[in-house]
């Protein structure tokens, strides 16, 4: 039994104190998914690479959201592959950097100072590593040593 039956949480003591540090909670996560998804949906570099896979976004910002509680609060509510997603897509840092101006610009409108900082951190490194993993497989399908 959790101490916190209204957080829904696999570890709700952790999650409780996640969300009282960065002020972060669903809705906030929520707010922050949708606008962010606006605007990459309006940015003429990032807009057709996301309109070339997604034909539903109901249930892709309901993952995302999932995917934000997971990270930012520990909710353990998101359960997929990131990696292969963004694999094959046709991205350079560029793209992530864009990615990563309309985030922190969404975060820092949506989020305390606290809360917007934690996102973001969590948002580069992933980053980074999601950028890691496309150079990677770009580079084994060249046939080059893959990056071990
Ligand atoms: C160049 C920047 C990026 C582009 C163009 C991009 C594009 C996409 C697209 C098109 C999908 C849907 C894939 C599909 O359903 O077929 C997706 C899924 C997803 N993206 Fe990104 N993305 C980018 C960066 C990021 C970053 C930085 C993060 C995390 C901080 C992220 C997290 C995710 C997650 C969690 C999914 C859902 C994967 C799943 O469970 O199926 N993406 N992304």
């Amino acid at each position: 039994m959790s101490d916190n039956p209204q957080i829904l949480s696999a570890r709700p003591a952790m999650t409780a104190a996640l969300m009282a540090e960065t002020g972060l909670d669903d809705e906030r996560l929520t707010t922050l998914v949708h606008r962010f998804y606006e605007k990459v949906r309006a940015d003429p570099v990032l807009g057709p690479i996301f309109a070339g896979r997604i034909d539903d976004w109901g249930p892709h910002l309901e993952r995302m959201v999932a995917f934000w509680s997971s990270v930012a609060l520990m909710t353990g509510r998101y359960h997929g592959a990131p990696v292969p997603a963004h694999q094959t897509l046709p991205v350079t840092w560029e793209h992530f950097e864009r990615w990563l101006e309309l985030f922190r610009e969404t975060a820092g409108e949506t989020c305390s100072p606290t809360g917007a900082r934690h996102v973001i951190e969590r948002a580069e490194r992933i980053a980074r590593s999601l950028h890691f993993a496309v150079q990677d497989h770009a580079g084994a399908a060249r046939g080059a040593v893959p990056v071990l």
